[in-house]
């Protein structure tokens, strides 16, 4: 037993200096999440901290789509895909994928952080060297570490740095730079272009992470790479079904050979249970829907752009924000926690972003916008946000 208090006596301090630095999380009952109004701990806040950006995540037709889905295929997938668990509505949702996306090949899989770590870690190892936007979402973080191979971080969105750290590897090195499109926490966006004629500078592979652009750009809200017209130039391509599309799951897409490598050799969809029929069911249901979305995506477009020229206006730093994700950076952590606690008191419900997931002394309050949003509802929120900004000095 000597051990075992040991462990715990280490995990508690180490919970205690959390606490300390203001930066211990927990989980918060919340009901509602899928709508514009939410309940957290029986009290009603507008929802700005979701990434429901298009609000399909409580919609009719999604909701039908997963019980025609439970009824025909059941609950389970029974085993991994490899097994017995690639049922009939993997392959339609496959098929619908591919042209949605106009690639040439492609696969789902169980979420983003899957994607990310099972996709990084089995295309590059020991020899090989990954080129990461600083800011890139944690799960990329997490598969260039599995993956063991060289790391160079460049500095967020700066292509002169990465440049400079791509001159200096032996020209037969195979390499892979890798960003996301919108960056999840700053709601800023890659320069695609820069990366892609890089990219071909420098003969390495380029990856994207679509994740909060799936959905919410490009005419068929397939995401920032077909808005640029520089689909044909990424070389993968990986999105999620959990934010914009209402449901859960992500993809992947590129040319045959790699979804195919894919299929042998990335662990996280291997070793993994297959994902239920009724997400399948949803997933064909939400492609279908999000090409005929144009009206939400303009609405959304519409209604941050007020939004944040709102903030800006009224004084608040919302760092490089120019999407539906907007920060108000306040600095210390215990400052953004009384931020988004106010914030809540006065019925508005918006997250405090903390290190690791932000720098040191960028502790920040996250909002996020969807289509379903009304503009009085935004108003009214703005109203809150500035009293409580000015209350605690942030502006
Ligand atoms: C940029 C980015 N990539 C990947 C993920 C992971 O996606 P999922 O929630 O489907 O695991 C997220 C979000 O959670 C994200 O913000």
């Amino acid at each position: 037993m000597e051990h075992v208090s040991r462990w715990e006596k280490d995990i508690t301090d180490e919970l205690l200096a959390l606490e300390n630095q203001s930066a211990r999380r927990s989980l918060v009952l919340t009901e509602n999440a899928d709508q514009t109004w939410l309940t957290i701990e029986g009290q009603r806040m507008l929802n700005l901290a979701s990434n429901n950006y298009l609000g399909l995540a409580g919609d009719e037709r999604l909701k039908h789509a997963m019980i025609e889905a439970i009824q025909h295929y059941g609950v389970g997938s029974t085993s991994s895909r490899l097994i017995v668990g690639s049922h009939p509505l993997y392959d339609k949702a496959e098929k619908e994928l591919i042209k949605w996306k106009h690639a040439e090949a492609g696969i789902i899989v169980n979420s983003g952080y899957v994607a990310n770590v099972g996709v990084i870690s089995a295309l590059t190892g020991r020899d090989d060297v990954v080129f990461s936007d600083k800011l890139n979402h944690a799960s990329i973080v997490d598969g260039i570490v599995l993956s063991r191979a060289k790391h160079r971080r460049y500095r967020h969105k700066n292509l002169n740095h990465l440049e400079a750290l791509l001159q200096r590897e032996p020209i037969e090195k195979r390499k892979l730079i890798v960003t996301d499109t919108v960056f999840s926490m700053d709601g800023d966006i890659a320069d695609l272009k820069g990366l892609v004629e890089l990219k071909e500078r420098y003969n390495a592979l380029l990856m994207v992470d679509e994740a909060h652009a799936t959905g919410v750009y490009g005419e068929n809200g397939t995401g920032y790479a077909e808005m640029e017209h520089l689909q044909s130039k990424v070389d993968i391509q990986m999105g999620t079904f959990s934010k914009a599309l209402g449901s859960y799951g992500a993809y992947v897409v590129g040319e045959k050979w790699l979804i195919d490598y894919l299929i042998n050799r990335m662990r996280s969809l291997i070793y993994t249970t297959a994902l239920p029929p009724a997400v399948l069911g949803s997933i064909i249901k939400s492609i279908e829907i999000v090409q005929q979305a144009g009206k939400e995506r303009q609405s959304l477009h519409d209604l941050t752009y007020y939004f944040r020229s709102e903030l800006l206006r009224n004084g608040f730093n919302i760092c490089s924000s120019e999407t539906q994700i907007v920060p108000i950076l306040v600095g210390e952590n215990d400052r953004s926690i009384q931020f988004a606690k106010l914030l809540q008191q006065e019925g508005i419900a918006a997250i405090p972003v903390r290190p690791p997931t932000v720098p040191e002394k960028e502790s920040r309050v996250r909002f996020t916008i969807t289509s379903a949003q009304a503009r009085e509802d935004i108003n009214w929120a703005l109203d809150r946000i500035i009293y409580v900004g000015k209350s605690l000095g942030v502006i």
